[in-house]
């Protein structure tokens, strides 16, 4: 019998937690490809995910409320807007965490947790129900942070990231909290970091487990069609070709960040693969420590494809030959054949992936086909020119060696000479032996499948 939040309230409210997750998936976004820290970019890729699926759900909810023009797209608050800009635009990794996961989800934890206590459950059900599933998914990045953020912030650089941490704090007491629900503090705020217009890197970078990023040494697709090579060495080539795909999130963020004025839909489905391909390459890691396989060590992973594609490509050119490339992993050599690889070795782990990684591969053509394919009269069109797009990226194979960006050092040997000694087992010779690198044979899906 209690009163709450009239309808006019409760959109406010809404449009404020819509606003704050589409920024934050923004900056995920945004932030991801040049950010070097391996867990940070498969975790940028998950928040982004949960915050596109609550826009989509909040931006719904809204809609049953409000009559369009839903005015989805206005800024709620300037002030509230300030703390995104600033977040965006902050330039250490320290900072961006620190504001993320110690200013602003804190701050949504709190909104959404006192609109459930503040509206009429039974007038305003929907919404608690929206706000409830919400609050788990926020509760996980919080708790994420918490983590995160020690890792990366000590005492020292905490102590000079204080002006900037009380400007978010000022920002959103001007902005009435988060959601609006307190009386603001009137003040005028001058920007610190977002003074100057936010620059987007696109250029992909990683950490210390990847001290070989131009290595195109060993040809995973040559060993994995290779029908005198046995399923089990090929387990390791998939844990490898696995884990590359880390190159895929880096390559879909610049094509979403770049991308603007798209249906919500477009960025949900996008970012839904994004995370995907994140998965995928984390289950390459996983994979890799389920053999005892040291891939930092003794696999060389590489990020040549992102690269090429974002600097050289459009974002559309880059969409097009990650469709000419999926579109050529439904035929029996690609998903399939892989699975079929898994489950002929003794890893049922490796098979399970690989069953998984081919599902998801489904779901990747049908929002190829919704997103990508709908520009072009014709589908063979429009695998054409993903395919014209794939030919124009310069692989420098022999220039990065010349320059001495990499020797393209044959990584195999000590890779399954790991998996072996772990298994208790001779390494087997021809096995050994296997020396094809990226040179001649490249990695193009006309011939055998590449990434993805
Ligand atoms: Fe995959
Ligand atoms: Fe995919
Ligand atoms: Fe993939």
């Amino acid at each position: 019998m209690k009163t709450g939040l009239s309808i006019e309230d409760c959109v406010a409210r809404l449009k404020r937690y819509h606003w704050t997750f589409k920024r934050l998936h923004q900056i995920f976004i945004a932030r991801l490809t040049a950010e070097p820290v391996y867990e940070l970019k498969m975790a940028f890729s998950l928040h982004a995910h949960w915050c596109a699926e609550h826009v989509a759900t909040l931006a719904k909810r809204i809609g049953e409320m409000r009559e369009p023009p839903l005015g989805l797209e206005v800024v709620p608050n300037k002030h509230l807007d300030l703390v995104f800009e600033e977040i965006l635009c902050a330039p250490t990794t320290g900072e961006l965490l620190t504001g993320i996961y110690e200013k602003v989800i804190p701050a949504l934890n709190s909104a959404l947790a006192k609109h459930i206590r503040e509206t009429n459950p039974l007038a305003d059900a929907p919404s608690v129900r929206v706000c409830r599933f919400a609050l788990v998914e926020v509760e996980d990045m919080l708790n994420y942070g918490q983590k995160a953020v020690p890792c990366i912030v000590d005492a020292a650089t905490r102590e000079k990231m204080k002006p900037w941490l009380q400007l978010l704090d000022e920002c959103l007491k001007a902005a009435g909290d988060l959601d609006g629900s307190t009386q603001p503090v009137k003040k005028d705020i001058a920007p610190i970091y977002s003074a100057k217009p936010f620059v987007y890197d696109n250029v992909p970078k990683r950490d210390e487990r990847f001290p070989d990023p131009y290595n195109m040494g060993v040809n995973a697709e040559v060993f994995l069609y290779d029908e005198s090579m046995p399923p089990d060495a090929k387990v390791l080539m998939m844990f490898y070709k696995r884990l590359r795909e880390i190159d895929v999130p880096e390559m879909m963020a610049s094509i979403v960040f770049q991308t603007p004025g798209k249906p919500w839909d477009y960025y949900r489905d996008m970012t839904r693969q994004l995370w995907d391909e994140a998965r995928h390459a984390m289950m390459g890691e996983v994979g890799f420590a389920s053999v005892g396989v040291n891939w930092p060590r003794n696999v060389m992973i590489n990020f040549t494809w992102s690269l090429g594609l974002n600097t050289q490509l459009t974002p559309m050119e880059r969409h097009g030959v990650l469709y000419f490339i999926e579109q050529g992993l439904m035929p029996k050599t690609g998903k399939r054949y892989e699975w079929e690889v898994g489950l002929k070795s003794h890893h049922p782990l490796c098979a399970l992936f690989q069953d998984y990684d081919w599902a998801d591969e489904v779901l990747h053509a049908r929002i190829g086909r919704d997103w990508y394919l709908k520009h072009f009269k014709t589908a063979a069109e429009g695998v054409e020119y993903g395919d014209k797009c794939w030919s124009k990226v310069l692989m420098g194979w022999k220039q990065w060696r010349d320059e001495g960006l990499t020797q393209h050092r044959n990584w195999w040997p000590d890779c399954y000479r790991d998996a072996c000694r772990n298994a208790g087992v001779e390494p087997d010779p021809q096995v050994l032996n296997f020396n094809t690198t990226y040179e001649e044979v490249r990695a193009d899906l006309k011939n055998i499948s590449a990434s993805a």
